[in-house]
């Protein structure tokens, strides 16, 4: 077939969407079909290239039930989450970077006093401290902003994927700030971890020799009223797959030095800007 009866073919498949209803879902799908269309044209897409592509979303989709969303680790996993994130968040200048949410938050976790570790069960880690304050773009200090907490255990899991080996609680916690915009968590050093592996976007990352590694943070979900909330990580500077996360995840303004502090703790601070709603 010629480039010409391609094109027609093209503009004869868009022209369909010309009455659709709403302009959002036409922009979207339109721009989708164009994308699409011209991603097959680049490669000189064949029909078993195609259909094994079609089968590789089905067993895609085929892998997602209650716990699992195996197209979001896809989604992850080709950077699209992460670039959906950096769309989505518009926050000013300024303001705390936000990073992807990832699989493993479980809401309702169990409130935690300042400095209170959130380290329920035994654990070879080191223990860390992780404070600093919350405040808004004008250097207003947040009182009774609330981080609600999450992380793996050293063994490299969060509770929520071994139930009945961790505590449900283990390595969860809401904390919320001082009058003076302060908090202070009590936790182990976070450890690199493997994502998911064992599904079609594992399959995906193996033939092509990439890790499934995403280093070690600690993920925060940082609310206060009137301020748009913040679903980002602190990263280890010491830790390993800063520069190969599996999820591109990681931004250099959300990774610090865990050190020595006055009182013999390992430790750092992060400082939290939030935008106005
Ligand atoms: C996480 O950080 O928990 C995560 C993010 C994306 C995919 C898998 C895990
Ligand atoms: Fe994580």
């Amino acid at each position: 077939m010629t480039g010409d009866a391609r094109s027609e073919l093209l503009a004869e498949v868009l022209s369909r969407y010309e009455g659709s209803p709403n302009p959002r879902l036409r922009e979207i799908t339109e721009a989708a079909i164009r994308h699409l269309h011209a991603f097959a044209e680049e490669v000189n897409l064949q029909r078993d290239e195609w259909f094994a592509g079609i089968e590789f979303l089905t067993a895609t989709g085929q892998r997602c039930d209650g716990n699992r969303q195996e197209f979001i680790l896809l989604s992850d996993t080709l950077g699209v989450s992460s670039l959906v994130e950096m769309l989505t968040h518009d926050g000013a200048e300024g303001s705390t970077e936000n990073t992807v949410l990832g699989p493993f938050y479980v809401p309702d976790s169990p409130a935690r006093a300042k400095g209170e570790s959130m380290l329920v069960d035994p654990d070879e880690g080191d223990r860390v401290v992780i404070r600093g304050t919350v405040r808004d773009i004008d250097g207003q200090a947040l009182a009774g902003a609330v981080l609600d907490c999450w992380q793996n255990a050293t063994a490299g899991f969060y509770a929520v994927q071994q139930p009945g080996e961790q505590s449900p609680e283990n390595l969860r916690g809401i904390y919320t700030t001082d009058a003076d915009g302060s908090y202070e968590i009590r936790t182990v050093r976070p450890v690199p971890y493997p994502i998911p592996s064992d599904g079609p976007a594992g399959d995906l990352l193996k033939a092509h020799g990439r890790n499934w590694m995403r280093p070690g943070h600690t993920h925060m979900w940082v609310r206060a009223d009137g301020y748009k909330e913040l679903i980002t990580h602190v990263f280890d500077a010491q830790t390993e797959h800063l520069r190969d996360d599996a999820v591109f995840g990681v931004r250099d303004s959300l990774v610090r030095r865990f050190e020595p502090d006055g009182a013999g703790e390992l430790a750092t601070t992060f400082d939290i800007v939030l935008d106005r709603a």
